[in-house]
């Protein structure tokens, strides 16, 4: 690391806004708060007194939780508010939330919003440091980040590896945020889907776009799989779920045919069993898709962290 390096981010909206020395030094701040969560008593005082709100107008299990999680074992004081529950429902906009929200003078906003680019919105309209937790299609940058985590410490590096994803890559802000992670790392990152699944720029993100999932898979280091994004979907996209596992489905054939015997399974949650991903694959070998919820933690932990190190900075 270079010695001059500073962090210097009080937002974190995206993947995109990121340099490799930024990705690398939160996930060693990251990896220094893992032990934590090992501990008798989990909780350290590095945000005692700060105020945290999880804003959440999508569903979440993982995202909202390990958010929470991480703030309370650092001793913040966190507020969670659902849009179905707030005075949303009544009218109000995103804006005048949010600066209603700012009124009660929080530290840290951690939004998830079914619009690509409304975490950049409230940046604009409130003081509290804002974190992206999924913006529409557009990114997940916590995602990318204990993803590219959970990698680093099974292969010990990024750069060279053969990452696939699989599945919905034109919906998923998981997707997005991944590829530009790994390729930003150095990472050859290969994507496969339904022609109707695959995003017009895929290249410009720094994907390989395959014509076939073993094209995709073969000699593999990572393969990842993603849930099909019903909910950003208008009309149905594919003929239907069994043509869909059929053919872009991870299964045992396909990866003992294709990918790296030590190939890492990932996959971001929640899983439909059976349709993008058999269940044998996803609880047997080479599976990792719980320790990526391990490291969620983790790295969300690191993130707070890090933007209270940017109080003062516009
Ligand atoms: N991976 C992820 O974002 O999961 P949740 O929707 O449960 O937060």
């Amino acid at each position: 690391m270079n010695k001059d390096y500073r962090f210097e981010h009080k937002h974190i909206l995206g993947i995109e806004q990121l340099s490799a020395a930024d990705i690398f030094h939160i996930l060693d701040t990251a990896i220094s708060f893992k032990e934590i969560s090992n501990r008798p008593i989990k909780k350290v005082p590095t945000l005692k007194g700060k105020t945290i709100i999880n804003f959440f107008f999508e569903p979440s299990t993982r995202t909202r939780l390990s958010f929470e999680i991480a703030a309370k074992r650092m001793s913040a004081d966190t507020f969670n508010i659902a849009a179905s529950t707030s005075s949303a429902t009544k009218g109000e906009t995103l804006i005048d939330t949010a600066r209603n929200l700012q009124a009660m003078s929080p530290d840290i906003i951690i939004i998830r919003h079914g619009s690509s680019g409304a975490p950049g919105l409230l940046t604009r309209h409130v003081g509290a440091s804002i974190i992206n937790a999924g913006d529409g299609t557009h990114e997940h940058p916590s995602q990318a980040l204990l993803d590219v985590m959970t990698v680093r410490e099974h292969k010990g590096k990024i750069e060279g590896l053969n990452i696939a994803i699989v599945g919905d890559i034109a919906h998923s802000r998981v997707a997005h945020s991944d590829i530009l992670a790994f390729a930003k790392l150095g990472a050859k990152v290969r994507v496969a889907g339904p022609a109707t699944f695959m995003p017009a720029m895929v290249e410009s993100l720094g994907a390989q776009a395959c014509a076939s999932v073993a094209e995709a898979v073969s000699d593999a280091d990572v393969v990842m799989a993603l849930r099909i994004q019903k909910e950003r979907q208008d009309d149905p996209l594919i003929p239907s779920l069994r043509e869909y596992s059929q053919f872009y489905g991870i299964n045992r054939t396909l990866l003992d045919k294709y990918a790296r015997p030590d190939a890492l399974i990932m996959h971001p949650g929640p899983i439909n069993r059976g349709v993008e991903m058999n269940p044998d694959v996803a609880d047997g070998a080479g599976s990792v898709i719980l320790e990526q919820v391990t490291n969620g933690v983790a790295v969300r932990m690191a993130l707070l962290y890090l933007v209270m190190g940017q109080e003062g900075a516009e």
